[in-house]
């Protein structure tokens, strides 16, 4: 049975009784919970003893004009997959336990958090740093998942985990898309029909410069040109970015080499914001 923390109090409570010598392993989510979510509680269970997730919408992450009021919030729904996946238990607090009156304190990361999505949702990777910094010091795991699908997010992470000398290890789950390439996302229920039929384009672009990059190609405006001409293909798809960077620190680059590249898109179909990444090995 999954045990439900509804309050910090009663995390710490759980935590004090868990044993030195067991692993934790901790997914933070904002629920709204798919298969994706779900190959982070089983990449969990295998680094791990416990299985921890978190579910909270959290505000600091959410810009002044973005969907935080109309976020999905199916929380019944939502334990009954953590029941059924075996994750021993779910961090469930309120907003208010989570940032009591006058919280002033907020964690910044100052270089990979800049371009692509850092640039077009400002405060977004502060919101998440402040909060899994947070969730950390709370649930103090062993281990800790992401998932692959928010590449940023993962390097983000990374970097703060790095920086501020914090004892958990970082594992980044593989991006679990539908039969036709869409990369899974709680925001896929806000898809018009019509959208949902344009949406695969997304994958698609990579997989295009992707096939590009083995052929041969290494000049980063080119390969991002040719996943913007595989957008062009559906007046629906309104491009935020399309890019080629360094897979690491996010700075751009112009050619592909020995470190590979991460190739980044994000784009509007109607007012859904989707993201989507591929990796690409380097030459080494
Ligand atoms: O990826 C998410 O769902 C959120 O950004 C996270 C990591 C749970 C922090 O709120």
């Amino acid at each position: 049975m999954t045990v439900i923390l509804r309050d910090k109090a009663a995390l710490r409570t759980w935590r004090a009784k868990v044993t030195p010598e067991t692993r934790i392993g901790f997914v933070p989510t904002m629920g709204a919970l798919h298969e994706g979510h779900m190959s982070l509680m089983a990449r969990a269970r295998e680094a791990a003893d416990l299985v921890i997730a978190s579910i909270f919408v959290n505000p600091l992450q959410f810009g002044p004009n973005e969907d935080l009021s109309r976020y999905p919030r199916p929380i019944e729904a939502d334990i009954d997959k953590l029941e059924r996946a075996g994750v021993d238990a779910l961090f469930l607090p309120s907003v208010e336990d989570m940032y009591p009156e006058g919280a002033s304190t907020l964690v910044e990361e100052t270089l990979v958090s800049g371009p692509l999505c850092g640039a077009m949702r400002p405060g977004h990777f502060r919101g998440v740093t402040t909060v899994v910094l947070k969730l950390f010091n709370l649930v103090q795991p062993h281990v800790a998942v992401f998932g692959q699908k928010d590449a940023q997010q993962c390097a983000v992470i990374e970097r703060m985990v790095r920086d501020l000398d914090i004892p958990v290890e970082i594992l980044r789950g593989p991006i679990v898309r539908e039969p036709d390439g869409l990369a899974l996302s709680s925001r896929n229920v806000y898809l018009s029909a019509e959208d949902r039929a344009a949406a695969p384009l997304i994958h698609k672009s990579l997989q295009t410069v992707a096939a590009a990059y083995q052929a041969g190609e290494r000049d980063a405006e080119k390969l991002a040109q040719i996943g913007l001409d595989v957008l062009a293909q559906s007046d629906r798809i309104k491009v935020q970015y399309w890019e080629v960077r360094d897979p690491e620190s996010l700075g751009a680059i112009t050619q592909i080499g020995a470190r590979g590249a991460l190739l980044a898109v994000a784009a509007y179909l109607g007012a859904t914001r989707l993201i989507d990444n591929l990796l690409l090995g380097g030459d080494a």
